[in-house]
């Protein structure tokens, strides 16, 4: 049985062709086995007692699941000792995690979603990793702090995810173009799978939490009612719909089929203070970094995603991506309400 090109082998002929430094090899390399675990550790589910809420509480104030927890210290463990990192940011750790002191500093900052749509979990349903890697400033001293990952996100040196569904997949992308490889239970390696992914332009595939429909702007309420019109109303076609609870499995399915994604900011979310509820920095930085990189856009209805200045390492923003035409007049009407 032949092997198809390994996550490996593709990361070190990027290494030569693109001249990405062998620490960065290495540092993908421990997300890649990092990921495998998580992978595992989700598979086997009730039969090792991974499943049910682990009775505390995130800084979001969220009720963390056993496996946001034990996903979230694979995600650590694996990537702490190798001298790579020079310090990381998960949504499930209320401040910077500093490495422990016997081991070296690197140049590179980790930020990470340990457990996306982790609530899924309890209906066996798809849930995944997603991670962004930002260089550390040339002249930075000293442990970093939060400021050190304060970068916009078309700072990000590379993003990707580990999806744990039917198969385990890694998407990727270094800034040239997004590949997806599947894990090969039987040899335990990402295999290339999906080269150059590219988001269709056009889509008549929708995906957004219905429920919140009365607390929505104007602009997401007439996109979707637009949509919801079909053949008879303005856009003269159908339109589906697809909601999983997990962020990276809608925007895994508009990689794969196109489609646009959208977790706008709503009346609900301003009443709590919030400015959306996906995390800029563990969720929209890296999957807008990806959708980007395959053709699609990434904006908050009024701004591009990646140019978001951060200003905390929680910080939330809305999210609309996908299919590029379908994100343009979204956008569009956003302008026109302004
Ligand atoms: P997480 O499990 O990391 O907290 O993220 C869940 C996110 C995202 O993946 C998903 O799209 C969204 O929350 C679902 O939110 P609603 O329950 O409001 O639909
Ligand atoms: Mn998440
Ligand atoms: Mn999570």
């Amino acid at each position: 049985m032949p092997i198809g090109t390994t996550i490996t082998e593709y990361i070190i002929e990027e290494q030569r062709q693109i001249k990405t430094s062998g620490d960065f090899t290495s540092l993908i390399n421990d997300i890649v086995i990092a990921c495998k675990a998580i992978s595992s550790a989700v598979r086997y589910g009730s039969l090792v007692g991974v499943l049910g809420t682990a009775d505390t509480e995130n800084i979001q104030g969220e009720t963390q699941k056993k496996l946001d927890v034990i996903s979230n210290s694979l995600f650590i463990k694996r990537n702490e000792w190798a001298g790579h990192v020079a310090a990381m940011a998960s949504e499930e750790m209320a401040d910077v995690y500093h490495l422990p002191s016997q081991y070296p500093r690197g140049k590179y900052l980790l930020v990470f979603d340990p457990l996306d749509g982790s609530t899924n979990t309890d209906v066996n349903g798809p849930v995944g990793t997603i991670f962004s890697i930002l260089r550390r400033a040339r002249d930075a001293v000293g442990e970093p702090t939060e400021d050190d990952f304060m970068q916009p996100g078309d700072r990000q040196v590379c993003a990707g995810y580990a999806l744990y569904g039917p198969s385990s997949m890694m998407v990727l992308t270094t800034g040239h173009g997004v590949n997806g490889f599947t894990l090969d239970q039987r040899i335990g390696e990402y295999i290339l799978t999906n080269p150059n992914m590219q988001i269709p332009e056009d889509t008549q595939e929708f995906s957004i939490n219905t429920a919140y429909l009365r607390f929505w702007d104007p602009p997401v309420r007439r996109y979707i009612d637009e949509c919801l019109a079909g053949r008879e109303g303005p856009r003269r076609k159908d339109f589906n719909m697809r909601w999983t609870g997990a962020m990276i499995a809608d925007v895994h399915r508009v990689l794969m089929r196109g489609g646009v994604f959208l977790y706008p900011i709503d009346r609900k979310l301003r009443a709590k203070n919030q400015e959306g509820k996906l995390r800029l920095m563990y969720e929209a930085n890296p999957m807008g970094f990806i959708v980007e990189q395959a053709g699609g856009l990434a904006t908050t209805g009024t701004q591009r995603i990646m140019e978001l200045q951060p200003t905390g390492l929680h910080q939330r923003c809305p999210v609309i991506l996908g299919s590029r035409n379908e994100v343009e007049r979204i956008i569009s009407y956003h302008l026109e309400a302004q």
